[in-house]
């Protein structure tokens, strides 16, 4: 019996939606723990697209999905996720999705706060998504968050949106220079959402202990990524909740002893969509051409991804703060046309190496990576679905990965679809 965590190792966006569509075919549940809409999981079936925000990737292999209550939740989002589902003949009634009592909401006001504040802060904004997760993640931090049970007692609902709306009007009219909300039409439009959803939701926790309890799997699905934790990231620049792997426990309602194992995600090379540190970016043409072949674009937002070079200091942090039993590398097959490829192995900070991710900003703005060049492959590897089959410069890559990161490998991506992989040990088996 396994239950397996699978969180991204870098700043986000390293596949995690791929991986947990894969191995959902071996778990019973799959339960996202934390994040909001501000997630964009692809996967990719029988060469089909579909990017979720928040319905866990379980989904397309036809599992139990729950949203846990670690999350804060658009329930606007929610909806058409589950029409376009329901469109495609998947089963997404209340049997299949469940939805956490506790689960905070994102409110009209959370967005409106989100847009307003990151306007107001220029050159300084954090390049949020705008999808109100920092101020949801704030009000629930505060104890004036509304979560899915208030929602379904209308006098509860109704008194706490006018409550708040007070004082956030106050904030957005006279702070941010932003438009005030009428408290009605948000009254109603979420008592629409409250009927539409009610039938999914319960007590999360409850779903999942039972089903480990009769010997069912559990996938937990992270979103965002460890450099992007509120804790461990390059705060400020990061989401407003833990993404590491602990928080799985927390966000899902269920106890440390019930996790087996945690996977961690990690690109080829290193992405990051909206602004903050890192180290290995690249600004010349090999960026340009891994942004190109890797298709970095946010499946969110819809910005281009900044790009760079594979950063092992990152992945040894993630290995740490997460306790990963092993690492699924993914995009592979990005670098399939680059003569060769740096690994950053370390930072340089004034003359000495540093093997640990820094926590201050201004240091980490002082450190110069340190790289180890390997030669490419200059081969297509997305055909290739044996490890031994792969060209032998890749194998020396991503060995050269394991050896500088002390973690086995038990996944590897060379491409999009749920097929395009190599799996060197399941987790779950
Ligand atoms: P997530 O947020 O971690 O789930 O990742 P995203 O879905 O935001 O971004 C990953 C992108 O890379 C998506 O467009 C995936 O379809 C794509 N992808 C995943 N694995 C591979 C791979 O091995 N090779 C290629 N070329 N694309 C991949
Ligand atoms: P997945 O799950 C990449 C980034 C935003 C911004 C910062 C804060 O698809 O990997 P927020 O809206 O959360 O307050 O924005 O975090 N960010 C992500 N970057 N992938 C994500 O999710 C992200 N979710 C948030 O770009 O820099
Ligand atoms: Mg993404």
């Amino acid at each position: 019996m396994a239950n397996i965590v699978i969180i991204g190792t870098q700043w986000g966006d390293e596949g995690k939606g791929k991986v947990v569509d894969l191995l959902a075919e071996h778990a019973d549940i799959v339960v996202r723990f934390q994040g909001g809409n501000n997630a964009g999981h692809t996967m990719v079936v029988e060469g089909e697209q579909f990017i979720s925000h928040l319905v866990p990737s379980g989904i397309l292999q036809n599992k139990t999905c729950v949203i846990g209550n670690g999350l804060v939740v658009d329930p606007e989002v929610l909806i058409e996720e589950l029409d376009y589902l329901n469109g495609k003949g998947i089963d997404v009634g209340p049997g299949k999705i469940k939805i956490s009592e506790r689960a905070h909401l994102i409110m009209p006001y959370h967005k409106a706060v989100d847009h307003a504040r990151e306007a107001k802060k220029g050159d300084k904004k954090i390049g949020t998504t705008g999808r109100g997760i920092g101020p949801a993640y704030e009000d629930k931090a505060t104890r004036r968050g509304v979560r899915f049970v208030d929602l379904l007692d209308r006098s509860v609902f109704t008194d706490r949106v006018r409550t708040i709306l007070d004082e956030k009007n106050f904030y957005l009219t006279n702070y941010l220079a932003a438009e005030s909300l009428e408290p009605d039409p948000i009254i109603e439009q979420y008592q629409q959402y409250a009927e539409r959803l009610a039938p999914h939701v319960t007590n999360a926790s409850i779903t999942i202990f039972e089903a480990v309890k009769s010997g069912r799997q559990v996938l937990f699905e992270g979103a965002q990524g460890t450099h992007l934790d509120i804790d461990h990231g390059t705060y400020p620049y990061v989401t407003s909740s833990s993404t590491v792997a602990g928080n799985a426990c927390s966000g899902a309602g269920v106890g440390p002893k019930e996790i087996t194992g945690v996977i961690g995600i990690v690109k080829a090379y290193t992405t990051r969509v909206g602004h903050g540190p890192f180290p290995s970016e690249l600004f010349d043409e090999t960026g340009d051409a891994i942004q190109a072949k890797g298709a970095e674009f946010g499946a969110t937002t819809g910005r281009r991804r900044r790009c760079g070079w594979l950063d092992t200091v990152l992945i040894r942090n993630a290995v740490r703060l997460n306790g990963l039993t092993g690492l699924a590398i993914t995009k592979l097959d990005v670098l399939d046309e680059l003569e060769s490829l740096q690994i950053c192995t370390g930072y340089e900070y004034k003359g000495k190496q540093l093997n640990d991710f820094p926590a201050s900003l201004g240091l980490l703005a002082e450190c110069r990576p340190v790289y180890e060049t390997l030669p490419g492959w200059s081969e297509d590897i997305s055909a290739v679905r044996k490890f031994e089959n792969l060209p032998e410069n890749t194998i020396n890559y991503i060995k050269k990965i394991k050896k500088l990161v002390e973690t086995p490998i038990d996944i590897i991506s060379v491409g999009p679809g749920r097929d395009e992989t190599i799996v060197l040990r399941n987790p779950f088996v």
